[in-house]
């Protein structure tokens, strides 16, 4: 028996010790998951996807927008309460997930439409959305269309604190005509 009581409780608390190293950012994430859905793939239509997102562009997100650079309509309140270190840890674990397109239908004419207006957005998101040029970019192939339509409305509107000029400047560009279909075209695309 004397032996027997320190060995049982030993075992557990290496148990406990397990589950705390292993846990700590898979706990943070699962706050996110109800949103976002398992595994970072959301169920839409305008929840956006984050799992398989560039880590640079996650982290530049979360950072601008618990410093209020940021407009958001939920997310800003949300990431007040995180360490600057935690935040830099949910983007390597959403970076890490892979990127999993939800393929929207839409009516064809409409995806010929935005793809003919996605000309001006190839250089930096690729000819479907899916090869960012750099690790600030976000994917947009398969990312969920009605999400990605009100996006743009906020990069257009000045009003709405977006503080990416470049991509203000290339959404202010497109017809008012054009928007929705840009976003059905690349929620269209699988890869
Ligand atoms: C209550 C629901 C909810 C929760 C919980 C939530 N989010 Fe969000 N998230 C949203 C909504 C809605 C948007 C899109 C619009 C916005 O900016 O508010 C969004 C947008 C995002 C984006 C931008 C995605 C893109 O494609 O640009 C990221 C990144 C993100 N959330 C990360 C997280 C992380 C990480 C967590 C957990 C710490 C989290 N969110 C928790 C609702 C939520
Ligand atoms: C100069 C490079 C560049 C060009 C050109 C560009 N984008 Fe972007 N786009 C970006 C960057 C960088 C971001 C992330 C900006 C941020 O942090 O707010 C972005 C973000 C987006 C988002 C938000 C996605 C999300 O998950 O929140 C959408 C939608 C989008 N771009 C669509 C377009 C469309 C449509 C065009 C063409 C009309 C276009 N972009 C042209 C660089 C560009």
């Amino acid at each position: 028996m004397k032996y027997r009581i320190p060995l049982i409780l030993a075992a557990s608390l290496a148990f406990i010790g397990a589950e705390a190293s292993a846990g700590p950012t898979e706990d943070l994430a699962s706050t996110c998951n109800a949103c976002h859905g398992l595994n970072g793939v959301s169920v839409g239509p305008t929840m956006p996807s984050i799992g398989g997102l560039p880590e640079a562009y996650l982290k530049n997100l979360m950072l601008q927008w618990k410093s209020g650079e940021r407009y958001s309509a939920t997310m800003g309140r949300h990431f007040k309460g995180y360490s600057d270190e935690e935040l830099a840890k949910l983007a390597t674990h959403y970076a890490k997930l892979p990127w999993v397109p939800v393929v929207q239908k839409a009516d064809a004419k409409v995806i010929a439409q935005g793809k003919d207006a996605s000309d001006r957005c190839e250089t930096c998101h690729g000819a479907t959305g899916s090869e960012p040029d750099d690790e600030e970019t976000p994917k947009l192939n398969g990312q969920w269309a009605d999400y990605m339509h009100l996006e743009m409305l906020k990069y257009r509107t000045e009003a709405v604190k977006m503080p990416h000029k470049k991509m203000r400047n290339n959404s202010k560009k497109l017809d008012e005509a054009d928007v929705a279909a840009v976003a059905k075209f690349y929620g269209a695309q699988a890869k």
